[in-house]
């Protein structure tokens, strides 16, 4: 995704608060961070900008041997649950054919994206998700600083046992983000018996996608923490109003998807508000490790943070250069 198409005037870094030694500690100690992280690991990486590098990295490895304590935030929508990313069910959704990839119903004569359909990922399958969420856990919990948050995106069906992961891996649940929006999950009548039985769905019609946010604990107080680290709390809308945890998001516009053509793409207008909220003083490095087309990337450019994100798939990767 080309970062420039983001560099709308929404909410440019903001000046802080009067430089007192500590912030100086702090965006040192972020620079230092910064010139670490982004260099580390072998694979093959795009700097995008001075603030921007897009790693091509199966998450996994490349969070495993992170510096440790280098990352302040990470906000990132995981594969869910992890068998429709994998090479079998992502080549059937490039070809065009089933798999956990289904194409919704059009009826408003539109063509609809492929969705992954979360309700045929059967019980050795959530095991294997549960696994794998434990093991990308633990390498965010080493990385993180205290006191760093992360969000992580799901979906009702799969939320609980995912977050469970990261809460047993160490992270402390601190709430949830609900977006509000309009999906195509669930609210269909039973196959096959459409007509028999007209007046039922076979589950609600989903509007709404829960994120979770976690924080790596830390000893002491927030107020200490935000001066040792940067990290601990959220960042407020403003003085006066607290970030919320109900945000309205329609899907993602014709524009994006035009930009990044990648199956799960998140909207520009939703990510800048989580980026924003994950670094408290606007100081740090947020970590997206399932990247796709670079969009939390994007986010952070925009709003003036650092950003470093993996992905996987070299065709996302080539795909967003
Ligand atoms: C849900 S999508 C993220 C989409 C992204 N939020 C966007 O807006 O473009 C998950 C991404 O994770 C990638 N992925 C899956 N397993 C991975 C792994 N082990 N390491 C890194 N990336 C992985 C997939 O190829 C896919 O692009």
């Amino acid at each position: 995704m080309p970062l420039s198409v983001y560099s709308l005037p929404w909410a440019a870094r903001e000046p802080l608060l009067h430089e007192a030694s500590w912030i100086k500690d702090l965006r040192e100690a972020e620079a230092d961070a910064w010139r670490r992280v982004r260099i580390h690991g072998g694979q093959p990486r795009q700097h995008f900008s001075d603030t921007a590098t897009y790693v091509l990295s199966d998450a996994v490895k490349w969070l495993a041997d992170a510096p440790a304590n280098s990352i302040h935030a990470i906000v990132t929508d995981p594969p869910y649950g992890v068998v429709e990313y994998e090479n079998k069910d992502h080549e059937k959704l490039r070809a065009g054919r089933g798999g956990v990839w289904r194409i919704p119903p059009s009826f408003d004569g539109s063509k609809r994206q492929p969705l992954p359909r979360f309700t045929v990922i059967s019980h050795e399958e959530l095991g294997k998700l549960h696994s794998f969420f434990s093991a990308v856990a633990y390498g965010m919990l080493r990385s993180l600083v205290p006191g760093g948050h992360l969000f992580v995106a799901s979906n009702p069906l799969l939320s609980t046992m995912t977050f469970h992961a990261f809460q047993e891996a160490g992270f402390e649940k601190r709430g949830e983000v609900i977006r509000l929006v309009q999906t195509l999950r669930g609210g269909f009548k039973p196959k096959g018996a459409e007509s028999e039985f007209p007046e039922v769905s076979g589950m609600p019609r989903s509007c709404w996608d829960p994120w979770g946010i976690f924080r790596k604990p830390f000893p002491g107080t927030i107020a200490d923490n935000l001066r040792k680290w940067g990290t601990g709390g959220l960042r407020r809308i403003s003085k006066d109003e607290p970030f919320k945890d109900v945000i309205a998001c329609s899907p993602t516009r014709g524009i994006e998807k035009a930009i990044a053509p990648h199956p799960s793409l998140k909207p520009q207008r939703f990510l800048r508000q989580i980026v924003r909220a994950s670094l408290p003083l606007g100081i740090g490095i947020v970590h997206d490790p399932f990247a796709g087309s670079a969009s939390t990337l994007a986010a952070c450019e925009h709003i003036g943070l650092k950003s470093i994100g993996c992905e996987r798939d070299p065709l996302y990767f080539v795909s967003v250069l």
